[in-house]
Formats: structure tokens, C-alpha cells, sequence
């Protein structure tokens, strides 16, 4: 190896965990500062014996972290309150917890990268490969199975004979003067390595190309492309018709719906019959659904007072001797299907609902027009209550 007369360290090997744990707390405790163990694991209880003190990298992870913090922050300021103020949700401009998980990932992302890059670069002086060490019989012991330490030269206390004499006494087996190389030992930017980049980028793209463009389509690999499938606005090769969706048989009724026959007719031909009975949650029902869908034609109380004065034909009063003499049916089919101008209402209230206005309507007209058996009723009570 081409190496200089300058030394760098000296470095000894030893055959145990235990013995290097041991050599690193008597080396330390001797009051060397410049020194560095090597072991092909990490060793347990290694920090405690050589006195370390905690990584600063730590800092620089803290430092990056807070910075992606702030900038997400003030990046979602900058856009949701300042450029481009949009309410969304209902939610305020600067809105923090939905601007959480964004700032969470951009610390994370801040952090961890400048962690890597930073070890590299401050710490290990990437791209600079050099290190006397480098290429060394100590390095590539300590690779396998051997546990080094080495005390480098530019420590105070540095005097080769006493350091080989200590190394001796704690039972190291080889010792070896590690002198700086005369050239980079591995240096990166080697011709032979850019042409294996080279090589790799080219080889993954052709093997990206071939499997993307040639192998899906070749036999048997082909099958997602050649299935049977409905390709929106194409001709249909399985119907003779060229569509591809099938029409319903005739006749066919929808689960859960039962189609009203006499949709534009003036009357319904056969006697339709209520089928609910004016219950109170019946009559609650038909009351919320006259008071959202009817009213503001007919009024609260079906005087046929339109709050759409001007805007929409005012309705007849519902307390008329027409309206009163109705059938259920009839109510029930103007609802559904609507008379002269005034619009079918089938596709906003259910079945069941349009059947409960019918009952609430008749609730509206009892009130009005009471009948004298109603007002016995009455009077009974008042009476009862006068008692
Ligand atoms: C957009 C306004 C409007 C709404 C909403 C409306 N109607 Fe009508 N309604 C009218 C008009 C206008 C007429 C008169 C139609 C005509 O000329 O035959 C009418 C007629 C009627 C009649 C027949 C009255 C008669 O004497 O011929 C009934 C019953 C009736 N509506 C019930 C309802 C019910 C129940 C609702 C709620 C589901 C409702 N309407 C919702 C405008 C409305």
C-alpha cells in the first residue's frame, strides 16, 4: 500500500467483546481523547466505557424538524388565508386542526431527511471517501470478527512507545501504525463505478420498457386486455342490437315501489282507498310534510292563502264543498299526479307520506267545518271541566 511516512494512529486488535469494552474504559481512564473503537457489531455498554457523550446530531434533527414545522404552517397560512381564501366545510381560513396533519408530515419529512443527510455530510464528511483507515489490515479484521481500537496521533498525550506498551498489557493481539495514504485508498468517482450506474439506470429501463409494453401483451399475460368488457361509447360485439345493457322486461317494477296507474288521468278509474289510518303519528307525519311541501301554495291552514303572492297562481281554498267532498283517492291522486297548473308532487313525498297529507288535510277540514257531533263532544268536556 502506497502510504506516507505521517502517522495517523495506532490500532490494535483484540478477540472478545469483553476485552474491547475493557481496553476502551482503561484507554479512556488513561486520559486519551482522540480515540475510536471499531467492532463488526455494535457492543453493548460501548458509550459508558468510552465516556461518550450524547450525539449532536440530535440538534440538527431538532433544528430541521421546527423549521418544517413553521414553514407547513405558514405555507397553509400563506395559501388558505392570504391567497387563496376559500371556505371549505364551513371551517375558518386559518383552521389548525386541519392544517395538523400536513404540518406533521413535513416535520417528519424535514427531520428525518436532514438526519441522514446530516450524519453523511457534517459527521462523515460525505463525498469525501478518505480515511487513513481506509484499505488498512485493522479495518478488515474489525469487518469480520476482530475488535479494534485505534489512538490517533493527534492526540496531547501521544507517544508511540507507552501507547504500545498499554495496548500489550490489556492483551491485544496484533498492533498495528496506521500511516496516512499518499492517494484517496476508494476513491467515488471512479470510472468504473460510473459506468456500473450507467449500466444499471440503462438495464432497468429496458427491463421497465419490455415488461410495461411487450410482455403484457403476449400470451398468456395478455388476459386484461383481450376480457370481454363494456367500453363506454362502443359498439357491443355480444348483442346482436351492438348495445350492451339489457332493457328490463316489460312490466318490470323497481324493489320497494309500487307504480300509481293512473298517472295523467283526470280521476283515478278504479276507487282508491286510504290504507292508513289517521293515527297520531300518522296525522304528526302528514302535518310536517303538508307544512314543507303544500303550505306555501295553500297556507298553513289550507285557506289557500300562497305565501308565493305574485310568483305562482294563488290554489283554491282546500275548505271548499268540492275539496271537502272529495274522495281520499282523489286528494291522493292530485298529489300524485298533479292537476292543471299545479305540479305532481310523487317524486318528493313517499307513498305512505302523500297518503298521511291526505289524512292531515282532512284533520285541517274537521277543524273548520266540525260536525255537531263533534261539538257535543266538546261541550261535554268543557262542561266536565267546569265540574
Ligand atoms: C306551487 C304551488 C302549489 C303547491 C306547492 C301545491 N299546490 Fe295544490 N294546487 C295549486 C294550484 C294552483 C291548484 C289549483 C289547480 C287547478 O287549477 O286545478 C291546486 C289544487 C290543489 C287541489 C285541488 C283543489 C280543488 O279544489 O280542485 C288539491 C287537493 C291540492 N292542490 C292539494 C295539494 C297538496 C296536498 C299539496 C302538497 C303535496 C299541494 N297541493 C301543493 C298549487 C299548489
Amino acid at each position: 500500500m502506497n502510504r506516507t511516512d505521517k502517522i495517523f494512529g495506532i490500532a490494535a486488535l483484540f478477540d472478545t467483546p469483553d476485552a474491547i469494552i475493557n481496553a476502551a474504559e482503561k484507554v479512556t481512564a488513561a486520559g486519551y481523547k482522540k480515540i475510536d473503537v471499531n467492532t463488526p457489531y455494535p457492543v453493548h455498554g460501548m458509550n459508558k466505557a468510552m465516556k461518550l457523550k450524547p450525539s449532536k446530531l440530535g440538534f440538527i434533527t431538532l433544528f430541521f424538524g421546527l423549521s418544517g414545522a413553521a414553514f407547513a404552517m405558514l405555507f397553509m397560512f400563506w395559501a388558505m388565508s392570504l391567497e387563496y381564501p376559500m371556505i371549505i366545510g364551513g371551517k375558518p381560513f386559518f383552521s389548525l386542526p386541519a392544517f395538523i396533519p400536513i404540518t406533521f408530515e413535513v416535520t417528519v419529512l424535514l427531520a428525518t431527511l436532514s438526519t441522514v443527510i446530516g450524519m453523511l455530510t457534517f459527521f462523515f464528511n460525505y463525498p469525501n471517501n478518505n480515511h487513513p483507515l481506509n484499505g488498512t489490515a485493522y479495518i478488515k479484521a474489525v469487518a469480520v470478527d476482530k475488535f479494534g481500537i485505534c489512538i490517533e496521533a493527534s492526540d496531547n498525550k501521544f507517544d508511540k512507545d507507552v501507547i504500545e506498551q498499554l495496548l500489550h498489557h490489556l492483551g491485544a493481539n496484533e498492533i498495528e501504525t496506521i500511516y496516512y495514504p499518499k492517494d484517496e485508498v476508494y476513491p467515488i468517482f471512479q470510472p468504473k463505478y460510473l459506468m456500473f450506474l450507467a449500466a444499471t439506470a440503462i438495464a432497468t429501463s429496458l427491463v421497465t420498457y419490455f415488461v410495461l409494453n411487450k410482455l403484457m401483451f403476449m400470451d398468456p399475460f395478455n388476459w386484461m386486455m383481450v376480457q370481454d368488457k363494456l367500453i363506454p361509447q362502443e359498439k357491443s360485439e355480444v348483442f346482436e342490437d351492438g348495445f350492451g345493457m339489457r332493457k328490463p322486461v316489460e312490466g318490470t317494477v323497481a324493489r320497494g315501489f309500487i307504480p300509481y296507474p293512473f298517472m295523467g288521468e283526470p280521476t283515478p278509474a278504479d276507487v282508491l282507498s286510504n290504507p292508513f289510518l289517521p293515527t297520531r303519528e300518522n296525522i304528526e307525519l302528514g302535518k310536517k310534510k303538508y307544512l314543507i311541501y303544500c303550505s306555501p301554495c295553500h297556507g298553513n291552514y289550507a285557506e289557500g292563502d300562497s305565501r308565493l303572492r305574485g310568483q305562482f297562481p294563488n290554489p283554491p281554498t282546500l275548505h271548499s264543498v268540492r275539496s271537502r267532498e272529495m274522495s281520499d283517492g282523489m286528494l291522493y291522486h292530485i298529489i300524485t299526479n298533479g292537476q292543471n297548473i299545479m305540479p305532481s308532487y310523487a317524486s318528493q313525498v313517499t307513498r305512505e307520506e302523500r297518503w298521511a297529507i291526505v289524512n292531515y288535510i282532512r284533520v285541517l277540514q274537521r277543524a273548520k267545518f266540525a260536525r255537531e257531533s263533534d261539538l257535543q263532544e266538546i261541550k261535554k268536556e268543557s262542561a266536565a271541566n267546569v265540574e
